[in-house]
């Protein structure tokens, strides 16, 4: 199979493609044609090397860790999953593989692709979508009616988390580029802030919940925009964290970090409402497996609106 390979550790820029063997599904995997892949963060933070005490990879590595594609082989048929089930999925990121034309993947990481979607839709769909929603729901315990802040409104996760407060029964307010104001509202926020123009912190306003989808603002700074009780999720640590949940505890709410995982209640409350047309994947650029240096360093550089992705089959 051809695939994207880093051999060492250092720089995404480094990626070649090349034939790798295909890999041989184990029991509790499945064998899946990957038709795309989407390009995270966390894909090009590990290759730097960065991360290598919370993300040790084995070399060589093939990242990519969610992923749209079809199942040609099974391992047992006692499974979930058939041969010809379409299917999305989302492995540990250190473990990667999605760049790839074919992964062996744990039945455990897959769920059964929302109809409604085409492949580059749905493989920009597990990863996000996990994070915003168990940052918003099962960490943020986002109830209805109440206010919510997205910062970095516009990225992967954002775009996402901005609709799924909606369909929480929230309100949610979005913290990004003014450029991208038009299609942050038709999304559904309230209001758009620019996060050029000053520090968002230093707003009036305050919020039930604040989701820092960004990992831009530092914990005692985000946790000004609460209201008392408030809540503060963010996707990565910053350096006050720890003293910023001893605040937030004084305060009467909490600040926590998503981790996100492969639950299977939550693929199914996210593709329900794919199904119901209240929720979807922004895709600002698809590129050609030969193309995933560019693909990564166009994330890199920022400025895009929802996810960038991988096809196998350009
Ligand atoms: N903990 C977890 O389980 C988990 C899971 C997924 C992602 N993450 C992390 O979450 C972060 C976002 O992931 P993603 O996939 O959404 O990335 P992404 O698609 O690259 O989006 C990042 C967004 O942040 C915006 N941004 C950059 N600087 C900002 C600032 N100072 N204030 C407000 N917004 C700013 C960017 O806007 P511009 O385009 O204007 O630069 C972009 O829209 C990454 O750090 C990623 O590693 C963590």
């Amino acid at each position: 199979m051809r695939a994207a390979v880093l051999e060492r550790l250092g720089t995404a820029d480094a990626l070649r493609i090349s034939e790798r063997p295909d890999p041989v599904p184990v029991a509790g995997e499945v064998l899946v044609r990957i038709r795309a892949a989407s390009v995270n963060p966390v894909d090009w933070k590990i290759a730097t090397g960065k991360l290598k005490l919370i993300f040790p990879v084995v070399m060589p590595w093939i990242p990519g860790c969610d992923f749209s594609g079809e199942v040609v082989a099974v391992a047992s048929k006692e499974g979930p999953f058939r041969v010809g089930d379409r299917v999305i999925g989302m492995v540990p990121p250190n473990r990667g593989g999605g760049w790839a034309e074919l992964m062996a993947a744990p039945v455990s990481c897959l769920a059964p692709m929302p109809p409604a979607m085409d492949w580059e839709e749905a493989a920009g769909l597990p990863l996000a979508g996990l994070t915003a929603l168990q940052s918003l729901r099962t960490l943020g315990r986002l109830q209805e009616g109440e206010s919510v802040l997205i910062n970095g409104a516009a990225g992967g996760v954002g775009c996402l988390a901005l609709q799924l407060a909606q369909a929480l029964g929230g309100r949610a307010w979005a913290v990004a580029r003014a450029e991208q104001a038009d299609r942050l509202h038709d999304l559904g926020a309230a209001e758009v802030w620019d996060y050029r123009e000053g520090p968002v912190w230093r707003r009036p306003e305050f919020f039930h919940l604040v989701f820092d989808a960004a990992a831009t603002l530092p914990a005692l700074r985000g946790l000004r925009l609460l209201v008392r009780g408030g809540r503060f999720i963010t996707t990565l640590p910053s350096p006050t964290y720890p003293f910023g949940k001893i605040v937030a505890r004084l305060r009467g709410g909490y600040l926590r970090v998503v981790r996100a995982a492969p639950v299977a209640e939550d693929f199914d409350f996210l593709a329900r409402l794919v199904e119901a047309g209240r929720l979807r994947v922004p895709v600002e650029r698809v590129y050609p497996l030969e193309e995933t240096v560019e693909a990564q360093r166009q994330n890199r550089a920022g400025g895009g609106f929802g996810k960038i992705i991988v096809r196998m089959d350009c």
